[in-house]
């Protein structure tokens, strides 16, 4: 595929980088040596030299079917010439309902209620507001408090900040939430290194969550959320037996658990959510991402039924949840939603995905004798590779990583600090996973 140029811009590249301030990026550095795409086609991004990348990331864990799927760029094409916009408040977009059903009849139990946002930030504070405004509504309004853990992240609202666990989205940003605590991380790398799936050891870090009760009773506690795989501090699989463990506990106690599926939700673990891999049933579960395929902003909040009805009292003419976005179930995003969940179904790429895991998890390992490489874990369709810091500090050689995987080895990772993320497209062929293992070699190699 030869890409040239985005449409609507007549120069090859912007000969401007200054305007655009870059999220999460190192700026300066980045616009000393640019790193554009320009185009995307299943498991290939394009460059603006039209270089061909093995995508070994799903964008950002995002593109779970792979980029450019004709039905979802249909979709979206045809809805924009139907209706552009609808105002999700007070009226409502046919699409938007057929979506929530779609969405809640691929979720454990009684999920059954989707309530629309636009990002993985916003989904998570739209769950942490609706869990407080639920302890309210049946008159438990001393559950303010809100558990997370740490190097969770959940996103980069206030909410998610605060009961992320990530020191450097938090440092800067003032004194965030009162009242939330954190469970500690899962990960002990002396007694987990180099497992596949779900570590062994570590159930027991869960029975923190007795100690945080025990310090502030639990009347005081509205929700705890975690991430049923933490992804951006580095894909840490959770415990056998701790998901469990932290569902019993937070039933023990009248407290709302939430799992935050913004990568787990949509096959990324072979299953449509990792709650139904794990056979633990949360009372909320966020997404975004895969909901769309990437293809159009949009995340939400599944919510069970007895949270969902609690709000559904009192005199029929008043709103009962005060929060909603401008762009709830933006039109073209539910087009683009359907469109993706029918390619999930009819390729069965939740069922790919489980039946890779394996294969990948074997060709992952096998850079266990590479150079610096600490640890690696793996599960469903995503591998983690720790390397050691480099003399430039933390994080020098992880980006190293990713700029020479960029310009020499034709492949687009995903860096946390000195962590190699490996989430390719769930349409991966086993003949790609060998690929990117190859190269990733190569590049560990590159900056030893
Ligand atoms: C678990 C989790 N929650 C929330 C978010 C935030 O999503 P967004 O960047 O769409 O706001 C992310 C993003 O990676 C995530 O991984």
């Amino acid at each position: 595929m030869n890409v040239t140029t985005p449409i609507r811009s007549a120069a090859p590249a912007p000969n401007d980088l200054s305007a655009f301030w870059m999220p999460f990026t190192p700026n300066r550095a980045f616009k000393r040596a640019p790193r554009m795409l320009a185009g995307a086609k299943d498991m290939h991004y394009f460059t603006t030299d039209s270089r061909k990348l093995i995508d070994a990331a799903a964008g950002m864990w995002c593109s779970n079917a792979g980029h450019g799927r004709e039905a979802i760029t249909a979709a979206i094409q045809a809805q924009a010439g139907v209706v552009d916009y609808v105002p999700p408040f007070q009226f409502g977009y046919p699409l938007a309902f057929e979506l929530a059903s779609r969405i809640a009849a691929l979720a454990p139990d009684d999920l059954n209620h989707v309530f629309f946002c636009n990002s993985g930030s916003e989904a998570v504070d739209t769950a942490l507001k609706i869990s407080l405004a639920y302890h309210q509504a049946r008159g438990e309004g001393t559950r303010m408090r809100l558990i997370g853990r740490e190097r969770g992240y959940h996103g980069v609202g206030f909410g998610g900040i605060s009961v992320g666990g990530i020191v450097n989205n938090r440092k800067s940003f003032g004194t965030l939430l009162t009242g939330v605590d954190h469970l500690p991380a899962t990960y002990d790398r002396e007694k987990q290194a180099f497992t596949k799936g779900e570590p062994d050891y570590g159930a027991q870090f869960a029975d923190e969550l007795e100690r945080i009760v025990g310090l502030h009773g639990p009347s005081t506690i509205a929700a705890v959320i975690v991430e049923p795989m933490a992804g951006s501090t580095g894909v840490l699989p959770p415990p056998k037996g701790y998901l469990q463990r932290l569902r019993e506990i937070t039933r023990k106690h009248g407290i709302l658990l939430i799992f935050d599926e913004v990568i787990t939700g949509f096959g990324r673990l072979g299953h449509a959510f990792a709650a139904e891999r794990y056979g633990v049933v949360p009372d909320l579960i966020t997404f975004a991402k895969g909901v769309t395929n990437g293809a159009v902003p949009m995340g939400g909040v599944l919510t069970s039924d007895t949270i969902h009805d609690a709000f559904m009292t009192g005199p029929e003419h008043l709103i009962e949840l005060f929060h909603g976005y401008t762009y709830s179930a933006h039109p073209l995003a539910c087009a683009a939603g359907l469109a993706a969940l029918d390619i999930y179904r009819d390729e069965d790429l939740f069922g790919r995905a489980k039946r890779l895991e394996p294969v990948f998890a074997d060709a992952v390992m096998t850079l266990r004798n590479e150079p610096n490489v600490l640890d690696i874990r793996t599960l469903g369709l995503t591998g983690a590779i720790d390397l050691a810091a480099n003399a430039g500090g933390p994080g020098k050689r992880g980006m190293e990583a990713l700029t020479s995987a960029f310009n020499d080895h034709d492949i687009v990772l995903r860096l946390t600090g000195d962590t190699i993320a490996l989430t390719p497209p769930l349409i991966v062929s086993e003949d790609q996973i060998g690929e990117i293992v190859d190269k990733v070699a190569k590049v560990i190699r590159a900056v030893a």
